[in-house]
Protein backbone atom coordinates (compact mmCIF):
# COMPACT_ATOMS: atom_id res chain seq x y z
CA UNK A 1 0.00 0.00 0.00
CA UNK A 2 1.65 3.52 -0.83
CA UNK A 3 0.47 6.23 1.32
CA UNK A 4 -1.68 8.93 0.01
CA UNK A 5 -0.68 12.51 2.09
CA UNK A 6 -2.95 15.40 1.82
CA UNK A 7 -1.03 18.20 1.74
CA UNK A 8 -1.97 21.58 0.55
CA UNK A 9 1.35 23.23 0.38
CA UNK A 10 1.96 20.24 -2.34
CA UNK A 11 1.12 21.21 -5.76
CA UNK A 12 0.39 18.31 -8.34
CA UNK A 13 3.57 17.29 -9.83
CA UNK A 14 2.17 14.96 -12.56
CA UNK A 15 -1.34 16.15 -13.26
CA UNK A 16 -2.81 12.44 -12.09
CA UNK A 17 -3.23 12.87 -8.71
CA UNK A 18 -5.42 15.20 -7.54
CA UNK A 19 -4.36 19.12 -6.62
CA UNK A 20 -2.81 19.03 -2.99
CA UNK A 21 -1.69 14.98 -3.16
CA UNK A 22 1.70 13.17 -3.35
CA UNK A 23 2.43 9.66 -3.18
CA UNK A 24 4.58 9.00 -0.76
CA UNK A 25 6.02 5.18 -0.08
CA UNK A 26 8.12 6.29 3.23
CA UNK A 27 5.89 7.35 6.53
CA UNK A 28 6.85 8.35 10.01
CA UNK A 29 4.71 7.58 12.73
CA UNK A 30 6.02 8.44 16.25
CA UNK A 31 4.45 6.27 19.40
CA UNK A 32 3.76 7.16 22.74
CA UNK A 33 5.29 4.98 25.48
CA UNK A 34 1.94 2.64 24.84
CA UNK A 35 2.54 2.19 21.23
CA UNK A 36 -0.24 4.65 20.51
CA UNK A 37 0.17 6.80 17.43
CA UNK A 38 0.13 10.27 18.26
CA UNK A 39 1.48 11.61 15.36
CA UNK A 40 2.38 10.75 11.60
CA UNK A 41 3.88 12.19 8.78
CA UNK A 42 5.46 11.34 5.35
CA UNK A 43 9.34 11.38 4.76
CA UNK A 44 10.87 13.62 2.44
CA UNK A 45 14.55 13.29 0.66
CA UNK A 46 16.17 15.76 1.86
CA UNK A 47 16.00 17.63 5.28
CA UNK A 48 16.46 15.73 8.74
CA UNK A 49 13.06 13.95 10.35
CA UNK A 50 12.49 17.15 12.41
CA UNK A 51 12.08 19.36 9.09
CA UNK A 52 10.46 16.64 7.48
CA UNK A 53 7.89 17.10 10.48
CA UNK A 54 7.87 20.70 9.93
CA UNK A 55 6.56 20.39 6.42
CA UNK A 56 3.63 18.64 7.73
CA UNK A 57 2.88 19.81 10.26
CA UNK A 58 4.40 17.73 12.61
CA UNK A 59 6.56 19.73 16.06
CA UNK A 60 9.35 17.46 16.95
CA UNK A 61 10.67 18.97 20.12
CA UNK A 62 14.05 20.49 19.36
CA UNK A 63 17.01 22.53 21.24
CA UNK A 64 20.51 22.91 19.94
CA UNK A 65 19.54 21.31 16.31
CA UNK A 66 23.01 20.56 15.84
CA UNK A 67 23.20 16.58 16.66
CA UNK A 68 24.92 18.21 20.31
CA UNK A 69 21.88 17.72 22.93
CA UNK A 70 19.10 15.14 24.10
CA UNK A 71 16.39 17.09 23.61
CA UNK A 72 15.14 15.45 19.85
CA UNK A 73 15.91 12.08 20.64
CA UNK A 74 13.53 8.96 19.75
CA UNK A 75 14.04 5.70 20.41
CA UNK A 76 13.33 3.82 16.93
CA UNK A 77 10.45 0.84 17.21
CA UNK A 78 10.73 0.05 13.54
CA UNK A 79 12.91 0.43 10.36
CA UNK A 80 16.40 1.54 11.71
CA UNK A 81 17.56 0.07 8.66
CA UNK A 82 16.18 2.79 6.39
CA UNK A 83 17.58 5.75 8.43
CA UNK A 84 20.86 7.59 7.82
CA UNK A 85 21.54 9.05 11.69
CA UNK A 86 24.16 11.47 10.05
CA UNK A 87 21.86 12.63 7.20
CA UNK A 88 22.09 16.44 7.83
CA UNK A 89 25.31 16.49 9.93
CA UNK A 90 27.61 14.23 12.38
CA UNK A 91 25.87 13.54 15.58
CA UNK A 92 27.99 15.17 18.59
CA UNK A 93 26.56 13.06 21.50
CA UNK A 94 27.16 9.11 21.69
CA UNK A 95 23.60 7.36 21.38
CA UNK A 96 22.48 3.76 22.00
CA UNK A 97 22.08 1.66 19.02
CA UNK A 98 18.43 2.62 18.76
CA UNK A 99 18.26 6.18 19.62
CA UNK A 100 18.60 8.64 16.86
CA UNK A 101 18.68 12.54 17.23
CA UNK A 102 15.44 13.78 15.11
CA UNK A 103 17.12 16.80 13.95
CA UNK A 104 20.40 15.57 12.05
CA UNK A 105 19.02 12.25 11.57
CA UNK A 106 16.84 11.40 8.02
CA UNK A 107 15.92 8.63 5.47
CA UNK A 108 18.34 6.93 3.34
CA UNK A 109 17.81 8.20 -0.06
CA UNK A 110 17.50 4.53 -1.28
CA UNK A 111 14.45 4.03 0.49
CA UNK A 112 12.82 6.78 -2.42
CA UNK A 113 13.63 4.82 -5.33
CA UNK A 114 13.67 1.35 -4.38
CA UNK A 115 9.61 1.37 -5.20
CA UNK A 116 9.51 -0.36 -1.73
CA UNK A 117 6.92 0.81 1.45
CA UNK A 118 8.52 1.70 4.44
CA UNK A 119 7.33 2.57 7.59
CA UNK A 120 9.37 3.75 10.37
CA UNK A 121 8.12 4.31 13.79
CA UNK A 122 9.49 6.30 16.80
CA UNK A 123 9.04 6.78 20.21
CA UNK A 124 9.51 10.11 21.75
CA UNK A 125 10.96 10.73 24.70
CA UNK A 126 9.13 13.89 25.53
S1 LIG B 1 18.00 19.25 19.21
FE1 LIG B 1 19.88 18.85 20.20
S2 LIG B 1 20.49 16.93 19.38
FE2 LIG B 1 18.70 17.42 18.30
Amino acid sequence: MTYTWHDPLLPSQDGVLEEGTKQHNVMIKIVDDQGDVISAFPAEKTGSLVDNGEKHGVQIPVSCQAGACFTCAAKVKKGMEDIDIGKVSVPLIDTDEDQILCCIAGVKDECFDDGKEHEIILEKYM
